[in-house]
């Protein structure tokens, strides 16, 4: 298949996107734009001198930046246009379904209060289902960074939106704060009946993974790069079906991996692992899902079974109802099916 072919193949493949932080879609553009009508500074004169300045050598670098960015989300409103502006792009690449991080502490911490970042991203999303015909799910990141108490503070926080919520996850910075630090606050979460997962194996070693399964109980690792060097720990991944969301232009960008070719992801669906591609902080990361899916296929080879196989997976990890998953399933089959 030509790359034309492959472009035009991936845009029209329903998929779902279930690692993307919503603060990670902060567009340079919309960055400025907000930043004025809220009386702010950037750092930065311009979009592209921001631009050049995103360049990562890991994890850190890039955090450094990104929560620098999320300070210039006051209002309600800031929260609305930043999530809508996502769903547009969504519907733009056929991402039918999605499931967004946010990180209530980067807001809270500096003074907006928890309510007005989930009302401007919850209007958003209602209105994208309606207008846009996406569906969505909302999950609730606690920073690992910071502490279990802040943690457990923004649990309770989160108390009066339960509804809105469908699970909680762990990010930042991944070293040294393994999911251990958090266990008691796994476990009033899985009280409170939230779907639980965490980033795990991006940077930190297999054994973060081993400890999000086993101490967290989460039923999806996001990343998990790391887990191939623990084959007890795949064989486990493998038998259980627990979804890795994996985010190759994330991976090359912070220098999880050296080059795109060297992505696992073709190793991981041969192994039998639940496999799937996402975008994480697509604006910072030089591409949505289509950019993810298109140029890991052309680095890695993945042929258009290979990529059905991973739309396929994309619903089989979501959190849709059995029936709505089921017909995404169905569809994105009749969809390469029919491809000429
Ligand atoms: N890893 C950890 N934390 C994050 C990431 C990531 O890739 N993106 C946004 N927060
Ligand atoms: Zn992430």
């Amino acid at each position: 298949m030509s790359n034309d072919d492959l472009t035009a193949f991936i845009q029209h493949l329903p998929k779902a996107e279930l690692h993307v932080h919503i603060e990670g879609t902060f567009e340079p553009e919309w960055m400025f734009r907000i930043a004025e009508r809220n009386g702010i500074a950037l750092d930065f004169p311009d979009v592209e001198t921001l631009k050049r300045a995103y360049r990562f050598n890991n994890l850190q670098e890039f955090l450094d930046i990104y929560y620098i960015g999320a300070n210039v989300l006051i209002t309600e409103e800031d929260f609305y246009d930043l999530t809508m502006a996502y769903l547009r792009k969504c519907h733009e690449q056929t991402v039918v379904h999605a499931e967004i991080f946010f990180d209530p502490q980067t807001h809270t911490d500096r003074g907006v209060a928890f309510d007005t970042v989930i009302r401007g991203i919850r209007r958003a999303l209602e209105e994208g289902e309606r207008r846009l015909g996406i569906t969505t799910r909302l999950i609730m990141c606690f920073l690992r960074h910071l502490t279990e108490e802040s943690a457990m503070e923004t649990l309770a926080q989160a108390r009066p939106y339960r509804e809105w919520i469908i699970g909680v996850g762990l990010d930042s910075s991944e070293l040294g704060h393994p999911p251990s630090k958090f266990q008691r606050v796994f476990d009033l979460a899985r009280q409170e009946g939230y779907a639980l997962m965490a980033h795990a194996g991006e940077e930190g070693p297999a054994s973060y993974i081993r400890e999000a399964l086993d101490l967290l109980h989460v039923s999806r690792i996001d990343h998990g790069n790391r887990c191939l060097d623990d084959p007890a720990l795949v064989e486990e991944l493998v038998a259980r079906q627990i979804p890795l969301t994996l985010c190759p232009l994330s991976n090359l960008e912070l220098k999880v991996i050296r080059d795109l070719s060297d992505h696992p992801v073709k190793i991981m669906l041969d192994r039998g692992l639940l496999a799937t591609i996402h975008s994480d902080d697509p604006a910072y990361f030089g591409g949505y899902m289509n950019e993810n899916y298109l140029q890991t296929a052309l680095a890695v080879g993945l042929d258009r079974e290979v990529l059905r196989r991973l739309a396929v997976n994309s619903f089989k990890a979501s959190f849709l109802a059995d029936d709505l998953r089921e017909e995404w399933i169905r569809r994105v089959d009749q969809y390469c099916e029919a491809y000429p």
